[in-house]
């Protein structure tokens, strides 16, 4: 199969390189000149591991290669892919189209011979009618089925959940659409991945309904957790007690500062908007939305409580910035009102993330960076742990606690134990376990 897949960002480059893994001949297009540049060149724009060798090998073997210029990839291809961001629209919430309006019209003028345009973006639904509507006025002649392909994958682990997925939808009624993707996703059948063939508009919402029920789930379980902190509880046994319930599932029950990152905020925000557009109130998911905002915010509190009276003049040490581990990307990571929150109360920040530090410095210019953890704690009254990357589960605490000006952790992640953690002499917050445990 030829594919030519249409923005080369997160989604784009991992489903590029892994199409181009099953043997597929793909070219990522991206408007962006400097990060096709820098792909031409071996760089990898983002930090996703294992996509460098991923994508050198797959270069190498001569079925993967970037450019700018999408004339000739598209009418080259069986498939093309539509995988442009799909952000908040300022103001309003709403998915911001036009990015996917803007590929669909630079499509549908190259299109030769029949080809299935995939919608991989996460797009409200009826926007595959639009997309089809949109090629079909600029190219009446063209012989084209549109279909919808949303994409489940998570940073940091997107190479294994796009090789290794529990399920792929596509979303098309047309017998040839059904095939076309038959075949490109036909070596997943090795992996048992399970294929859903179904409507356009409801692969659409799928997609949305899944992540509100995931950002729900972590809601849910963070209100939990304020609540064990009152009576005594230990919220991650709470959440084990209920995962081990197959009806729950022990999955996304990890309380902690709220989510952020670069969908379930703005997806969630979406489907409420979508929704509306359509006289349905979501409450549940308006719910969520709301007590997620606030909980963000509320661990900036959260450390000045545990630090004392006030922080102004205070030094507060943040480990990790970007939403989750083993990403660069900070799309509305909660280390941003976090820290926003912190320096409104009048501390001194000083910050640590092992690959998110350039793209942080974006979002929040006004504070310290350092070279690594212990250079973060020195002369600190807290530290707060706000991103669980692998090298801050296992910390030299004694050297933190001889470089901090007070022993104080602020553990947004549990990963640590109240009890070691008092023993060495820490004050000690986490969230949904009680400081001092009650017996
Ligand atoms: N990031 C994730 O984990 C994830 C997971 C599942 C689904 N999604 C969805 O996938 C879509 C893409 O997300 P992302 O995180 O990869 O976005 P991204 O911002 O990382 O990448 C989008 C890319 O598209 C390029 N682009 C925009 N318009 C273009 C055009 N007309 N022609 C060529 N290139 C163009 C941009 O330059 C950019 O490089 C979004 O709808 C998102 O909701 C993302």
């Amino acid at each position: 199969m030829r594919i030519a897949m249409i923005g080369t960002g997160y989604v784009g480059l991992v489903s590029g390189a892994c199409f181009a893994d099953f043997g597929h001949q793909v070219t990522c297009v991206d408007k962006d000149g400097d990060k096709i540049k820098a792909l031409r060149r071996g760089e990898i724009p983002i930090f996703e591991p294992g996509l460098d060798a991923l994508v050198a090998a797959n270069v190498k073997a001569g079925r993967l290669d970037f450019t700018t210029d999408l004339a000739a990839p598209v009418a080259a291809s069986d498939a093309v892919f539509i995988a442009v961001g799909t952000p908040s629209r300022r103001g309003d919430g709403h998915a911001d189209l036009s990015y996917v309006h803007a590929a669909a019209r630079e499509i549908a003028a190259e299109l030769a011979g029949f080809t299935v345009v995939v919608t991989k973006s996460t797009v409200p639904v009826g926007t595959g009618d639009e997309v089809e509507r949109v090629i079909r006025e600029t190219n009446p002649e063209a012989d084209v089925v549109v279909a919808s392909n949303p994409e489940f994958l998570r940073e940091g682990a997107a190479i294994r959940d796009f090789k290794f997925p529990d399920r792929i939808v596509v979303g098309t009624s047309d017998e040839r659409g059904r095939k076309v993707l038959g075949d490109i996703y036909r070596p997943l059948s090795l992996n048992q991945a399970p294929m859903m063939f179904t409507e356009r508009r409801t692969a659409e919402l799928i997609k949305y309904a899944a992540n509100a029920f995931l950002a729900t789930k972590i809601t849910f379980i963070n209100e939990i957790a304020d609540l064990a902190e009152k009576v005594g509880a230990n919220v991650q046994e709470v959440a084990r007690g209920i995962g081990l319930d197959n009806r729950i599932g022990t999955k996304f029950l990890h309380a902690g500062p709220g989510f952020g990152g670069s969908c379930f905020p703005k997806d969630t925000r979406a489907l409420v908007k979508i929704a509306l557009d359509h006289d349905v109130q979501l409450r549940i998911v308006e719910a969520v939305l709301a007590v997620n905002d606030n909980r963000k915010r509320a661990m900036a509190r959260k450390v000045l409580s545990a630090v004392g009276s006030s922080l102004r003049g205070k030094t507060i040490a943040v480990l990790g910035l970007t939403f989750k581990p083993d990403t660069d990307d900070m799309r509305e990571a909660p280390s941003i009102p976090l820290v926003t929150g912190l320096l409104d109360l009048g501390a001194k920040v000083r910050a640590f993330d092992p690959v998110g530090m350039e793209a942080a410095r974006h979002e929040l210019p006004d504070i310290d960076y350092s070279d690594d953890a212990y250079a973060c704690a020195k002369g600190a009254d807290a530290l707060v742990i706000v991103t669980e990357w692998v090298q801050f589960r296992a910390l030299d605490l004694d050297r933190l606690k001889q470089e901090m000006a007070q022993p104080v952790i602020v553990d947004l992640r549990n990963i640590y134990r109240p009890e070691d953690m008092q023993a060495r002499g820490f004050v000690y917050e986490s969230v949904g376990r009680a400081s001092e445990p009650r017996r």
